[in-house]
């Protein structure tokens, strides 16, 4: 008889240090990597913020040397994954360390890959396309929301074709987490509803995905509740490292669980979106994520009503309709309340957009886990509901 392997689920995660000083074993690391030359990836907002020099400052008392590399913007280019990956070569260094949000770690995943395997990085587009291992890598996010820090995916934008691709592959699953929500103190308000809300959109997309199950479960209904609880408080509140740390052990919490269990359509549709208008993610994410769950609701009722009272809905005696206009009721209000209720149009996209954000969208690996299988139509469809 054959084996049925469609029930069985495996969990990656790089070793984590968490807590408030974190970041400050990074040179401890590198040398138990054996580095003689750190790479460090980073942007120049996280530079600017003095975050890049305090780790310059680790190294050189640690006796390493280093070569720094800034040139990432918001949503990570071919082009600068291939510069930074030329410079890692001619710098001769051995061990890569980004520290940023998303954008930084993604390049810095991406950097790792072309350098062990002197190809574009076009050329690892999709799953397990990677087959020469990365440089050591270790991850400082500056953001509690994309956790690439922990999970198995890079996303790339490739501007010639409009497009933000992704590579999904254990290898960019990085050595070393360092998540430190005392570096998140420098984010402001928009940036910190974007990445939270990225967080929540992470761990229901990992709850209702076709590839969620025990091992991915209890971490997104955890983060679901971290960021339902905090968020809000977060942003009328930003210097309270208290909620700071919460909302960082939910982003991880939402990380693990995403990383492990996929996503699904809100993620497919938004990088098609930020792939198109160089949107930020999270920004994406929060524009789709209602009129997604709308149209997901009728393919597995009962986690949908799992997720509404990890939000704090008592759903006893609702029937699933109701059940679905309170959770989309309370997504539209944490959006309202962290100020992300932009609606497409006002960004820009037109309707004549939306047949080829769909086809963009139809492509990307995220779609395949949506619990409610989708054509193209129907991606359009939701597009046009969020115009
Ligand atoms: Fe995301």
């Amino acid at each position: 008889m054959a084996h049925d392997v469609t029930n069985l689920r495996k969990f990656v995660s790089p070793e984590i240090v968490f807590g408030a000083g974190s970041r400050k074993a990074v040179a401890n690391f590198a040398s138990n990597f054996g580095a003689r030359k750190v790479f460090l990836v980073s942007d120049p907002g996280v530079a600017k913020a003095g975050w890049v020099a305090e780790i310059q400052t680790l190294l050189t008392e640690a006796g390493l040397d280093y070569d720094t590399f800034t040139g990432v913007s918001p949503n990570p280019r071919v082009e600068e994954v291939m510069i930074g990956a030329e410079q890692y070569k001619s710098a001769g260094c051995d061990v890569i360390i980004a520290i940023g949000g998303g954008s930084p770690m993604d390049c810095a995943k991406g950097i790792g890959i072309v350098s062990a395997h002197g190809r574009s990085i076009l050329e690892f587009e999709g799953v397990d396309t990677i087959t020469i291992p990365s440089p050591p890598l270790i991850l400082i996010p500056t953001t509690a929301g994309t956790s690439a820090d922990v999970s198995q995916f890079a996303i790339i934008s490739d501007p010639n074709r409009r497009f933000k691709f992704s590579i999904i592959s254990k290898s960019v699953v990085p050595d070393v987490s360092l998540i430190d929500p005392e570096v998140t103190q420098t984010m402001d308000p928009f940036l910190t509803a974007c990445t939270g809300v990225d967080a929540m959109v992470h761990a229901i997309e990992a709850f209702v995905s076709t590839g969620s199950g025990p091992l991915t479960d209890a971490h997104a209904l955890e983060a679901i509740r971290l960021i339902n609880t905090h968020l809000e408080p977060l942003i009328a509140n930003p210097s309270d490292a208290q909620l700071r740390e919460q909302i960082m052990l939910g982003s991880m919490q939402a990380g693990l669980a995403f990383s492990n269990a996929i996503l699904g359509a809100v993620h497919a549709m938004s990088h098609s979106l930020g792939g198109f208008l160089d949107l930020p993610h999270g920004l994406c994410n929060a524009m789709l994520l209602d009129h997604v769950v709308a149209y997901n609701f009728s393919a597995c009722e009962d986690r949908f009503k799992r997720i509404a009272e990890t939000m704090g809905i008592d759903t006893r005696g609702m029937t699933p309709p109701v059940v679905r206009e309170r959770l989309l009721g309370r997504i539209t209000e944490l959006k309202r309340h962290v100020g992300l209720e932009k609606r497409l149009a006002e960004l820009g996209v037109r309707n004549s957009d939306i047949p080829s954000l769909s086809g963009f969208a139809m492509q990307d690996p995220c779609i395949v886990t949506n619990p409610r299988k989708s054509s193209q139509r129907d991606v359009e469809v939701v597009y046009e509901e969020a115009l």
